[in-house]
């Protein structure tokens, strides 16, 4: 649906800036949660590390114990020649040029017309897609015309082994020159013309993946040739073309890993390419373009009266589809996804508290593999408390697949500790939502039982006192210092503890054996319930009553002021302009905190603490994290601070497009902001809640804003909303659907 000039399906680029290159590299990533890629060109001379195409779970080793996310071969390669002669589009001139990623489908097209040095005048036309049916499978689609002349054309279309990576490290004013390869070639099989297949191993990790590549032109006529060259293996392909006559080529390509529990990988590869071939390219983007159909059933929003809004919403809502691997639980999404190996592809927070309520709302079975993988990786979790001297379990600041801490930095990764609580807050608010008791009994009670056993010791008692403090702790606010008494990870920590104790009666009342089964397993004793409880009524909070404040932590009035006015430039992080050291004694703050917390547990609030909150602290908020904007548009909805609200959301919701941060292009797509995007505007502008097991909303709309639409899974019903604003008082109506 299209309105004004913005089609609000795709996003176009209508002119190609080298400058603007990576930024729509980024932009234009596909994937389909199993595998992905970046945008670029498939002709384009790109660093060896520039050309990313990653796949969910591989990662490998840049040094002891540290993993970065592999970028695996390219299999989008293609050099085109014509008459016996190399030609690269982008050292032509571009006459004509245009780009689009259509999101309803899941394909990027591309059609250039260049003119070469011999004032030849070509037409390229590309379109490229990870089928959402088949998950192992990419297909590409290549047709070259020449518009003044007759000749040979020629196109390889190969896998490129020469792909490393180029790891970029936690501490964000490092340079990150080094670049590592992190695979082996370990078999080429050229076993067709039209057919390849390649072996890799990953060095440290020993992943196995086997790639197989096709190529098929759908008119005949083309001579293929199956050849090696240096470290391309795959397809030329020959024709003789007249002018005005064209050359078209269908490529498949299958990837399997030895993560796929599947005997012969190999051999997957190859069956799948070869079934897929037979089928052809528009049957199998047809059974794609099917699956992102009933994908944008439950998860498309319609906005009547903005275009850039529905856009935008639209783009994040696709990011957050094609990143995520719905049935798998030993993934989860990196914040990156799968477009940047930014932050090592590393999975953290970002997940569970701000891109998980999307799916739990509209398609509960990616959360519940989501939390999943946190099942899997407690073992892992309970051995880091161990380390730390701790009891219970304690999860990594961010790590890959084994759930092993994998951040470098002290002050992040012992301090910021939050995660741990953040994880059991997602899977009460996935029980809640869902009403997936097997889930909570089977898997997530345990969790619950051991995270709440680590918080209990993670407070230090004061005997003086007799209080309980948090000490040595960092809140979100990473600008915050190591501090003491961190009040949303205190209160969140608390909140795990209260849910720790429920955990223990739903599993006493609803699976008794298992119950006995783990108490002795994990050796525990009902009496810790009484340290739990004496924590919830004893932990020390900061909160001053004469104005109704939570107040960030203990030293926060000792910090100094600092005229934000005076260094801020634009959007530009401050840790660009001063040091982080330096800024962790300004009384500034790095991304919500106390909002956050308030946003997250809504209940225990009143609206008065609320409006003291945004008060003291809205100002002084850096938005120096990509993860705040959308935070502060859900609380800004809901004190109905409309202008502010919609400034915040749409900060939040063309974070990417519009390149907010300038860092779009060199990182990739922020996750984090995409799920908080969806969030602030379904709670906050939607106002959407839940009271007494009924879904009800209570809207925050902008006048501008006729009309919006859209579909939630609520308690395994689907629902549509629908309000309408173009009059006044605006009508809600919520009704079930089939
Ligand atoms: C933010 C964290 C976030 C991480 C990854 C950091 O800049 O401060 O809250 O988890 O980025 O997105």
């Amino acid at each position: 649906m299209s309105y004004g000039s913005i089609n609000t399906w795709k996003l176009i680029e209508k002119e190609y800036k080298p400058e603007k290159a990576l930024l729509y590299d980024s932009l234009f990533s596909l994937g389909n949660g199993y595998m992905g890629s970046r945008g670029f060109h498939p002709e384009e001379n790109k660093e060896s590390y520039e050309a990313m195409v990653f796949i969910a779970g591989v990662y490998d080793y840049i040094k002891a114990g540290i993993t970065d996310f592999v970028n695996t071969p390219n299999i989008f390669y293609i050099n085109l020649y014509i008459d016996g002669q190399l030609l690269n589009p982008f050292e032509c001139n571009i006459i004509d040029y245009d780009r689009e990623l259509d999101m309803k489908n899941g394909v990027l097209y591309r059609k250039l017309t260049v003119r070469d040095s011999k004032e030849r005048d070509t037409v390229i036309e590309y379109s490229r897609f990870f089928s959402l049916k088949e998950k192992h499978l990419a297909v590409t689609r290549y047709k070259v015309t020449p518009l003044n002349y007759s000749g040979e054309i020629t196109v390889l279309n190969g896998i490129d082994a020469a792909s490393s990576n180029n790891p970029i490290p936690d501490d964000q004013l490092k340079s990150d020159s080094e670049v590592v390869s992190l695979f082996d070639v370990t078999s080429i099989n050229h076993y067709k013309k039209n057919s390849v297949s390649i072996g890799f191993n990953t060095k440290g990790t020993n992943i196995h993946m086997s790639e197989a590549l096709c190529v098929v032109s759908p008119e005949g006529g083309v001579e293929h040739d199956s050849i090696s060259l240096a470290k391309i293996v795959g397809i030329k392909s020959t024709k003789k073309v007249l002018k005005g006559s064209s050359i078209e080529l269908d490529t498949y390509s299958a990837i399997y890993t030895s993560r796929d529990g599947i005997a012969d990988i190999e051999k997957a590869s190859k069956e799948m390419i070869a079934d897929a071939s037979l089928r052809g390219y528009r049957r199998v983007l047809r059974d794609s373009e099917e699956e992102w159909s009933l994908k944008w059933d439950i998860s498309s929003i319609d906005i009547k009266g903005d275009d850039l809004l529905e856009q935008g919403l639209r783009y994040n809502i696709f990011q957050l589809i094609s990143s995520n691997s719905q049935h798998d639980g030993t993934v989860s999404i990196g914040a990156r996804g799968l477009t940047h190996s930014r932050y090592k592809g590393c999975y953290f927070w970002d997940t569970e508290i701000f891109m998980l309520p999307f799916y739990i709302y509209t398609c509960p079975e990616a959360a519940k593999n989501l939390l999943m993988f946190r099942y899997n990786t407690l073992k892992a979790a309970e051995e880091n408390a161990r380390n730390q001297n701790l009891s219970g379990a304690r999860y990594p600041w961010m790590c890959n697949t084994d759930g092993i801490e994998q951040c470098e930095t002290w002050d992040i990764g012992f301090s910021e500790v939050h995660i741990t609580a953040d994880i059991a807050y997602a899977i009460e608010n996935y029980y809640n939502i869902t009403g997936d008791i097997e889930f909570y009994l089977d898997y997530g009670a345990e969790i619950l039982i051991q995270t709440a056993r680590y918080w209990a010791s993670r407070f230090t008692y004061d005997l003086r006192n007799d209080l309980y403090n948090m000490l040595f702790v960092k809140g979100p606010n990473e600008y915050g210092g190591v501090t003491l008494n961190n009040t949303y990870t205190t209160l969140l920590a608390l909140y795990n503890l209260e849910l720790g104790k429920k955990a223990i009666e739903m599993l006493k009342s609803n699976r008794r054996s298992k119950w006995i089964d783990m108490k002795s397993e994990m050796g525990f004793e009902e009496s810790e319930i009484n340290l739990w409880n004496d924590i919830i009524t004893k932990a020390k909070v900061n909160y001053d009553e004469a104005k109704n404040l939570y107040i960030e932590d203990d030293n926060f009035y000792k910090l100094e002021v600092l005229d934000i006015s005076a260094y801020k430039k634009g959007e530009e992080p401050l840790y660009k302009t001063i040091c982080f050291d330096r800024l962790q004694r300004y009384r500034v703050i790095k991304q919500a905190d106390v909002i956050l917390l308030m946003c997250l547990l809504p209940d225990k609030f009143s609206k008065l603490e609320m409006k003291a909150a945004w008060d003291e602290y809205e100002s002084i908020t850096l938005h120096d994290s990509s993860l705040s904007y959308g935070t502060h548009a859900q609380f800004a909805a809901w004190l109905d601070y409309k202008e502010e609200a919609y400034s915040y959301l749409m900060k939040s919701i063309r974070l990417d497009i519009d390149n907010i941060m300038n860092n779009t292009g060199k990182e990739g797509i922020h996750f984090a902001a995409a799920g908080a995007s969806w969030q602030a505007f379904i709670f906050g502008i939607c106002g959407i809640y839940i009271r007494d097991h009924t879904l009800l909303a209570k809207p925050c709309l902008p006048d501008h804003i006729k009309d919006v639409q859209f579909k939630l899974i609520y308690n395994d019903r689907k629902y549509e909303i629908k309000i309408d604003n173009s009059h006044k008082p605006l009508k809600t109506n919520i009704s079930t659907v089939d």
